[in-house]
Parts: C-alpha cells; structure tokens; sequence
C-alpha cells in the first residue's frame, strides 16, 4: 500500500506539539520532535467473569502514517487470546498491537479501531497509557473531550467526511429476536477497511474514506478471505464481522453476489459458479455465509444483505440472451435468490434488501409490473415476504437521485419530456421519485406495508463544470432535456466506468419518506469492467460496453458507451475513476 501523498503544510508545527503534549504532563522521545505527532486512545471493555472483550479505537493527531503500532501495559494479569484487525502480541504485560497488512495508513486525524478477546482473573482494571509509534497518546481517557485543541489547522481541508454518515451515536440494540423497521437508522455503518485504506492512498481520498461502503461477497473465496496480497483484498466474513465490532459499528452491509450464471446478459462481471451450479452456491456459498452470520458474537450487529445485484431484472428485459433464457428456465436466480433470503432472513439480525434495478432498466410499465412479480416469485420461494426487508435501486449505476429541472410531466413547447430521446416513454426521469413510487407498486403486489427501499448513491452525484446551474430556454423537447439533465451519459443505458460521474449524496438514514437510506453499495473506485480483455482468474469477461471507442448495442441505443479508458477488471482499483468521481462529487466535498 502506497502511502498517501501529502504535500500540504500543516500549521501544527513540532514545536506546537511538544507544548501540547508536554502541556499534559507526558514526556516525548526525541526522535519524534522532526514531525507532529501525537494521538488520542479510546479503550474499552467488555468484561464477564473471566474474560472480556476490548475495543482500541486509536486517532492520528499528527502527520500521516503508513504503518503504524499501538502499545500498552496492561496493569493486571489479562492475556489476550485472540485478536482482530491487528496483529496483536503480548509479553508478560506489555501488548504490542500492529498494522494489519491490509491497514497501514493512517493519515492526519484518521481513526482505525481494532479488538481482541482476553482472559484475566482478580479485578480487569483498565490500561491507561497508550502510545501510538512511540509517543504517548494524551487523550486516553474515552469519556472526556482531548484537551489539546484540533491539530487541523482552519486551512487544511477537511479530513472527515462533511456529512458525517449516521451523526447519532450507536443506541443500544434491541433484544435478539427484534428486527428494527430500518436497520440504518440511530447506528452507525462499518467502514471498510480495505476500501479506505484504497480511498486513503488518493491524494483527498480521506476526504470521503470514512463513509461506510458495502462488502461484496463475489465468489466463494471472498467468505474465507485470502491470504496474502490479492487485488481485491484479504478480509474474510468473519474478519469484516470482527472489524465491525471492533469499530462500535450498528450495521454492515454485505453483497451476496455469486448466483450460478452470474450477469447474464454482459459479461463485465460474470462469475465463476456455471448455469448449473445452484446446488454449489447454496452448500459452498449461502450456507456458510449463513452460518457465519448466524454466530451470536455478532448478534447485535444488523447485518444488511444486498441480495444479488441486476439478476432477477435480466429475467424480465434480458431473456434474448441465451444465458438469461437458460436461467429463467432452469430456476437457478429464482430459487437462489430465494434460498438465500430464506437461509439470511431467518437471522434475527439479518436484513435482506433484494435488488430492483433502476429506473433507465424498469421505468417502464411494461418492465416494472412483471419485474415485481418475479421478486415476489423468489420471495414466495424463500418461504414468506417477510423475508425481504426493502429493496435497492440504482447499484452500481448512475442514474441521478433527482432531476432538479424537470419531472416526469413536464411539458415544453406542447409536448411532454417523456418524447424526448434520453426518456424514452419512461414513467420517471429519476431514481427518488422512481424508488418512491415503486415501493407502492412493490407493497400492493404483495409485499408488506413496511418495506424500505435503498438507493445507491455512490456515483450519481453529476457535479462539476458540466452540471447545468438552470433549465434550459429551449422549447424544443430533446434540446430541453439535453441541457437541463444533470445525468450527463451519452444513453441511459450506458452502465460501465461513466466519464464525468461524480460521487452522490454521503450515505445517511431516513433521508425521504419511503427510503430506509441513501447507500454507497458499489465502492467508489472500483471498476465496472476492463477497457479491454484482461486475462483474470475471476470468471470475468471483457464487455464492450467498458471499451470507451465501442458504438454500441441496442440496449444502449447503439451509441457511444461513455467509458473511461484504460480500466481494469471489474472491483479492481481504478485511481483515475477515484480521482474524477471526488472531483465531480455533488455535493461537492
Ligand atoms: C464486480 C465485483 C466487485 C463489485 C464491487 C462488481 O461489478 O463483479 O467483483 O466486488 O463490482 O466493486
């Protein structure tokens, strides 16, 4: 992992962080007077009789890291036996607590949080010095404010996210057994490690990295993890599980993506089970995931499952393509989809959101109607409605939240938006007032009253120089729309690496009646699929609607694809996308 580029000055000077900590009465090595340092310890304990479970939240104050080591000396007997999101090591009562591979930046303000299980016997009094690469961390004590003011200076950007996701703190969970009505509310989201320590290592990209980001389980070695250096990563279930409770999180989002025939109608991101293998993604897949969700450790954690991204859609629109025939015809998205509600619903802290496309795929009545019939066919095969929770919209795609210059019934110049090229007929011109009126139609074919619906926000934010400030004068229909719309894709249909996408709204709870959230279910920065075949060991196609120079198909109105260049294979790191995404955010960062 490169470290993250840092080239601003920063106002706290090493002189000022010798004040400040010296000021609080804590000696400081020599060694670290070249650079600010200094830290902030939050330490907690979560004791029964013989053992506990400690959480270490730890807070750079000084400059960036690109490794980093926590140290402490525990007063008592405790010895700790197992840890997570750290490499933790213990002599006698010192506890040495180091990076994980996949976690070694730690830039100026930025938090990592890491646990561990410890046996003790007498009395588990807590340590109270902590240090963070050799300097005392001075603000150890986890209920009072740090004295030392802010070591950002008013001039540095800022280094959280300015809408902080869920601002209230964790309340307590409710009793296993209750599902909460939205599982986003009152809780804050895991924050994946792998995916900020990626975002992180971008010049700004701690501007956004605290944002909770969903975890895609896309093949069956995503369950275990892998060890060693892999493109997309190292962490397993479990280990995702652990960091979430190690971060204090209130919910996790994971994507069940591995369905036998997987994307059928592209080819970006097939996968690795065959048309055939329902048998194998229920044993080797959902099984175990089930399993592992089910483990009472993490009990009160709400674990939030996306439940297999485009694929049911494919079976209404896509059933020209011989693999989205072969797997409406043989059951395997049905039956999958329902086994895994089935297998994740039965949790009691599990929350199952089914994916329901977008409104540029379903808009229209021809599509929505029957695409609610066979949710409701995979829900009926899980065994009951109550299985699904909500559902999501716009994963992965770019469709804006909101048309501020037109609806669906605008008219201009004596004719209605809905002629004009880019809508096409369809029923709606976004995807808020799509998600809102397709929870109705959802709720009246048969699913229950409360159900909430996501939407993906990752990626739709459109800002930047080409955002339209107005709507346009035009009285010519498809002049109007053109330069009113803030989407600003060639097509509609146009779904790979899109040039001038920026990122959407930060991801918060309850944001419009209807709507248990805005998500970023699709990592910002990962690639939709290669520019070009890359050799991959994956399942991973190339599909041309990735290839910037491709004119098209008609699903896209065989125009051009809107693609950036030179990307790699889908959910690899894609820097350039990163880069324009943060810089085309809207609301700006
Ligand atoms: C890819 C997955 C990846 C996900 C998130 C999908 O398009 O097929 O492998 O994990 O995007 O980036």
């Amino acid at each position: 992992m490169s470290p993250r580029p840092h080239t601003l000055v920063r106002g706290l000077t090493a002189a000022t962080a010798i004040t400040l900590l010296t000021g609080a009465g804590i000696a400081v090595a020599a060694q670290q007077a070249s650079a600010a340092a200094g830290c902030r310890v939050t330490y907690s304990a979560n004791s029964w009789s013989t053992g506990f479970t400690g959480n270490v939240s730890v807070t750079n104050l000084g400059d960036p890291l690109s490794s980093w080591n926590v140290t402490w000396a525990f007063p008592g007997n405790q010895r700790i036996t197992q840890g997570w999101s750290a490499n933790i090591t213990q002599s006698g009562q010192q506890v040495t607590a180091a990076n994980p591979s996949w976690g070694g930046s730690l830039g100026t303000n930025a938090s990592t949080t890491f646990g561990f299980n410890a046996e003790y016997s007498g009395t588990n009094t807590n340590p109270t010095s902590f240090s963070l690469n050799g300097t005392a961390c001075t603000g150890t004590v986890p209920t009072s404010p740090p004295t030392s003011p802010p070591t950002s200076p008013p001039t540095s950007p800022p280094t959280s996210p300015p809408t902080s996701p869920p601002t209230s703190p964790p309340t307590s969970p409710p009793p296993a057994g209750t599902k909460v009505d939205n599982p986003y509310a009152g809780v804050k989201g895991y924050v994946n490690p792998e995916w900020k320590a990626k975002a992180d290592a971008e010049p700004g990209g701690s501007r956004v990295s605290n944002n909770p980001t969903a975890v895609w389980l896309d093949r069956i070695a995503a369950i275990a993890g892998t060890s060693g250096s892999s493109s997309n990563g190292s962490m397993g279930l479990r280990d995702h599980l652990d960091a979430a409770l190690a971060q204090g999180a209130g919910y996790i989002q994971l994507v069940i993506y591995n369905l036998p025939g997987r994307d059928c109608s592209a080819l970006a991101s097939n996968g690795e089970l065959g048309v055939n293998d329902l048998p194998r993604y229920k044993a080797e897949y959902i099984d175990p995931i089930a399993a592992i969700e089910g483990d009472a450790k993490y009990r009160n954690l709400r674990i939030i499952n996306v439940i297999e991204i485009d694929s049911l859609p494919n079976l209404v629109t896509n059933t020209n393509v011989a693999t989205c025939a072969t797997m409406k015809s043989n059951g395997g998205y049905v039956q999958g989809v329902g086994y895994a509600l089935n297998k994740l619903g039965a949790l009691s802290n599990g929350y199952n959101y089914v994916d329901a496309a977008h409104h540029g795929w379903i808009g229209w009545d021809s599509n929505s109607g029957p695409t609610a019939q066979i949710l409701l066919e995979a829900a009926r095969a899980s065994g009951s409605v109550n299985n699904v929770t909500g559902f999501i919209v716009n994963t992965a795609n770019y469709s804006a939240l909101h048309e501020p210059f037109f609806q669906a019934n605008s008219t201009v110049g004596g004719q209605s938006v809905r002629q004009s090229k880019w809508v096409d007929w369809n029923m709606y011109v976004d995807e808020l007032s799509f998600a809102t009126a397709y929870r109705q139609q959802l709720v009246a074919a048969g699913f229950n009253s409360n159900i909430g619906m996501l939407i993906d926000t990752s990626r739709n934010g459109w800002g930047g120089a080409n955002r339209p400030a107005a709507a346009s004068t035009s009285t010519d229909v498809n002049t109007f729309v053109n330069q009113s719309r803030i989407d600003r894709r060639i097509h509609a249909g146009n779904w790979c690496n899109q040039s001038g996408a920026g990122l959407g709204e930060r991801p918060r709870a309850n944001p419009e009646p209807g709507i248990d959230a805005y998500v970023w279910v699709k990592p910002p920065g990962e690639s939709d699929g290669s520019s070009s075949l890359i050799p991959n060991n994956e399942g991973k196609g190339f599909d041309r609607m990735c290839d910037p120079t491709y004119t098209g198909n008609e699903r896209n109105g065989n125009s051009m694809t809107g693609a950036l260049p030179n990307a790699p294979i889908s959910g690899a790191w894609f820097s350039a996308q990163f880069r324009e995404l943060m810089a085309n955010a809207y609301p700006a960062l």
